[in-house]
């Protein structure tokens, strides 16, 4: 029997992992163990099936007796535990939901429905770490891979819209403490429908600039306003969020040579699901229902959405999106720049297809072959 190692279960992409797993039936056919840094020989999740005692996350012997290692641990984890394993000799598939061996030569980037190619070719050439990728690249590549498939980009630029979970499960709260203060501080003033409206924007501002203003995560206020910075600096003037548009998508499709790639990457009051506007320079001039034809017959998750107002309302936003694998593409037009200018705009769940959804896929495929 197959045994595969869960490690990070608890944590907030393992959690949606293993409600994906579920969801799909997916506990059959393998042993799963799960492991934790800190919650060894308790009882493990319930996954419909009998399971051992929590084993311990770092024990090496443990870890080197199974034949697939899913971790949603994060990276520090990988960091610690994998050049170890490595180096006693484990031959196992290292499923990782983390960044710390995406860019590596000894790993594979997953997102199926658009480099199933490149994952099989990867599997068949030996290749034993599969690496979920990057929020952000991953729910663009699921909304246009058909352009990049189809060789149309000659360049593209993305400006995010990137939500608080992207950060972790502490931005999310405090995002909605962020909320709740400014509901609170405005609460009289909204009660009284001839208040000025000068007077709550004042109040509001006051709110978001005092020093109780809960800002302990994220730094500055993204209720309200917005952070046009995410993650750390690059010599380059990018952010790292930036830098990775162009470096994992390039490294996802293997396109050679690469596509010029790079946008401003922006945090704002969404809670789960990132939303991106593409402006595209295609490599030639083609008719818009072609290019939506070609986006909408990539994979079965996208969606393309009309470019009018009340689709877009309805089907166009991180509200309409959460907790769906639906991946919506609108506002579909070309520039009056020039015919070979297009821009849209995507919205995708962070948690699924920009985290979760590739690494349980990516499982799946691995079972399926070790099966034969
Ligand atoms: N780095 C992304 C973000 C999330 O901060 O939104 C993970 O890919």
């Amino acid at each position: 029997m197959i045994k595969a190692g869960f490690i990070g279960w608890r944590g907030m992409v393992g959690s949606i992992l293993m409600e994906r797993m579920l969801a799909e039936k997916d506990f059959k056919g393998f042993e799963p163990v799960f492991a934790s840094t800190s919650q060894m020989g308790q009882k493990g999740p319930d996954v419909g099936i009998d399971i051992p005692p929590v084993k311990d996350a770092h024990d090496l012997d443990f870890l080197s007796q199974m034949d697939i290692i899913v971790t949603c641990q994060g990276s520090g984890y990988t960091k610690e535990v994998y050049p170890k394993l490595r180096n006693s000799g484990w031959k196992g598939y290292w499923i990782d939901a983390s960044s710390a061996l995406r860019m590596e030569d000894s790993s594979i980037i997953v997102l199926d429905p658009v480099n199933r190619k490149v994952i099989d070719q990867g599997l068949s050439s030996g290749i034993k770490d599969f690496i979920g990728g990057n929020c952000t690249v991953s729910l663009m590549l699921m909304a246009i891979g058909g352009l990049f498939e189809h060789q149309l980009i000659e360049w593209m630029t993305s400006m995010t819209y990137q939500a608080a979970s992207g950060a972790g499960a502490k931005n999310m709260r405090e995002l909605v403490a962020q909320m709740s203060s400014i509901g609170d501080s405005a609460r009289e003033l909204m009660g009284d429908p001839v208040s000025a409206i000068t007077l709550v924007d004042r109040c509001v501002l006051e709110t978001m600039q005092s020093d109780d203003f809960p800002t302990e995560n994220f730094l500055a206020p993204v209720a309200g306003s917005l952070i046009p910075w995410i993650d750390s600096p690059m010599e380059s003037g990018q952010t790292r969020e930036e830098w990775k548009g162009f470096a994992e998508t390039n490294k996802i499709l293997q396109t050679e040579p690469p596509v010029p790639i790079d946008g401003i990457c922006v945090r704002i009051g969404a809670m789960r699901c990132h939303s991106q506007a593409m402006t595209i320079k295609l490599k030639k001039d083609i008719a818009l229902d072609d290019i939506t034809g070609i986006i909408q017959n990539s994979n079965q998750w996208v969606k393309v959405v009309p470019n009018d107002r009340e689709q877009t309302l309805k089907c166009l936003s991180p509200a309409a999106v959460t907790g769906t694998l639906t991946v919506p593409v609108g506002r579909i037009r070309k520039l009056n720049i020039g015919p070979r200018y297009l821009s849209l705009f995507t919205v995708g769940d962070q948690l699924l297809w920009g985290a979760a959804e590739p690494v349980r896929r990516i499982f799946n495929i691995i079972v399926d072959r070790l099966k034969g």
